[in-house]
């Protein structure tokens, strides 16, 4: 098609895309008019010679209003969202959502499922018997109206055109580009309504991108473009270099969220949590300053108000909120299995995507699409970055069922730590906040 190869000659010279020719190769992407050996041609053309924030605005809006768009307005308040960039033992949507509810926030929530080596929230919250995560739109409004939150899947066809190029940029090693990532993300958080969203882009070995730097460069390419577009965003960078929680599995998570808002957890992925709501609350326009948003939800997750308002949404979506008081009510996997430590020392590197992997080789993560995932199993993490160890001393602990492959599992961990015998610094939980 003459339209198509003139905007990918234009782009392949390193010039200006016009908003005409990102229309219409939205447009192209959405209704099948572009072959996807053009769009792939763009996309690569797009991410080596990139693209100015004009065109990345216009990118990104021309995606979000290529299906469907959530209107929000009917409920009151300040809707807020947020979306991590994709991590491992990653829980914090199940604790920050109830707790900034539990401070005023109308969280309208529409979450994905497990990538890759990356755990997804609507698996998560499938592991809670009788869940459901695929409510009509007009339930999904009432319920953020009425009790504040709900968590639940794509229902309509938000931004098709992202489907489209992310499954093509999956396959032609054009995923890492700063314009491709921030329009496809921004697009999808757009065309599902929200006022104000809290990015949470993941920095170190379990994450999008390679290296502390770039992540932070995706962090002020996406909060940039995100305000170019008449909404709030705001970004933390957060560290990925050890799994954030404890437990990396679905079930597993849930349980460990509920540990968190019972008080009975603390760690990095409480800290992360905390963090992250604060943001929220801050952009929301909820609270001045991310001391007194601290403070609130402080308050909320030491009066158990945040645990009452996750057993709320459970209740509403169909899910037995008792697992918010027994989390025994949650799948269990049948066998643990100890993963003893190669060497002596101290744990100075953690390869955070080999754990994530094996978690996937036991079942909590799907390698084909139509792969169904064992709610029951995962690992849990012994030790930490930073930590002293033994040879012979467990460091995680393999939580299996009889379908697991342990033998890949075992395989991809057998050398994602790194011991050394000089001890080394824990790294920093936050490497940026963007606002
Ligand atoms: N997540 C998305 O939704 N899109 C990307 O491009 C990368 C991560
Ligand atoms: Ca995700």
């Amino acid at each position: 098609m003459m339209r198509a190869t003139e905007i990918i000659m234009k782009k392949r010279r390193g010039q200006e895309l016009s908003t005409e020719d990102i229309h219409a190769f939205v447009t192209g992407a959405t209704d099948g008019s572009f072959e996807d050996y053009q769009l792939s041609a763009l996309l690569m053309a797009i991410c080596i010679n990139g693209m100015t924030d004009r065109e990345t605005v216009d990118l990104t809006m021309s995606m979000a209003f290529s299906g469907d768009k959530l209107d929000l307005s009917v409920i009151p308040g300040a809707k807020v969202d947020k979306h991590s960039t994709g991590g491992v033992g990653d829980t914090t949507t199940l604790i920050v959502a109830p707790l900034a509810a539990a401070c005023g926030a109308k969280v309208a929530k529409m979450s994905g499922r497990g990538l890759g080596f990356t755990g997804g929230t609507l698996d998560k919250l499938e592991s809670i018997p009788g869940m459901r995560i695929d409510l009509s739109k007009e339930r999904f409004i009432r319920q953020v109206k009425d009790i504040g939150i709900a968590v639940i899947g794509q229902t309509a066809e938000l931004a098709p055109a992202d489907r489209t190029l992310y499954a093509l940029r999956d396959v032609t090693a054009t995923v890492d580009s700063l314009p491709l990532i921030t329009s496809s993300i921004l697009s999808k958080k757009i065309a599902a309504g929200c006022d104000a969203v809290v990015l949470d882009v993941k920095a170190g070995s379990g994450a999008i991108m390679p290296t502390i730097e770039k992540s932070i460069e995706l962090a002020e390419t996406m909060v940039r473009i995100g305000n170019r577009t008449g909404r709030r965003f705001s970004a933390l960078v957060t560290d990925m270099n050890q799994p954030l929680g404890l437990n990396v599995g679905n079930a597993l998570e849930v349980e460990e969220a509920v540990d968190v808002l019972s008080g009975r957890a603390g760690g990095k992925l409480a800290e992360v949590s905390l963090q992250l709501g604060a943001q929220m609350l801050v952009t929301a326009g909820l609270a001045q300053t991310a001391e007194e948003a601290l403070a609130r939800l402080r308050e909320k997750l030491e009066g158990g108000e945040g645990l009452k308002k996750l057993a709320e949404m459970i209740g509403a979506q169909g899910g037995d909120p008792r697992v918010t008081e027994d989390t025994r009510r949650l799948p269990q996997a049948a066998r643990r299995i100890d993963v003893p430590a190669q060497e002596t020392g101290f744990i100075t590197g953690m390869k955070t995507s080999s754990i994530g992997y094996a978690a996937q080789a036991l079942g909590a993560g799907r390698m084909k699409k139509s792969d169904r995932i064992d709610p029951a199993v995962g690992l849990v993490m012994k030790k930490r970055m930073g930590d002293p160890i033994e040879k012979g001393e467990p460091w995680c602990e393999l939580r299996v069922n009889p379908s697991s492959d342990v033998n890949a599992a075992r395989k991809l961990l057998a050398d994602a730590l790194t011991i050394s015998r000089e001890a080394a610094a824990a790294p920093a939980l936050v490497h940026a906040v963007i606002e």
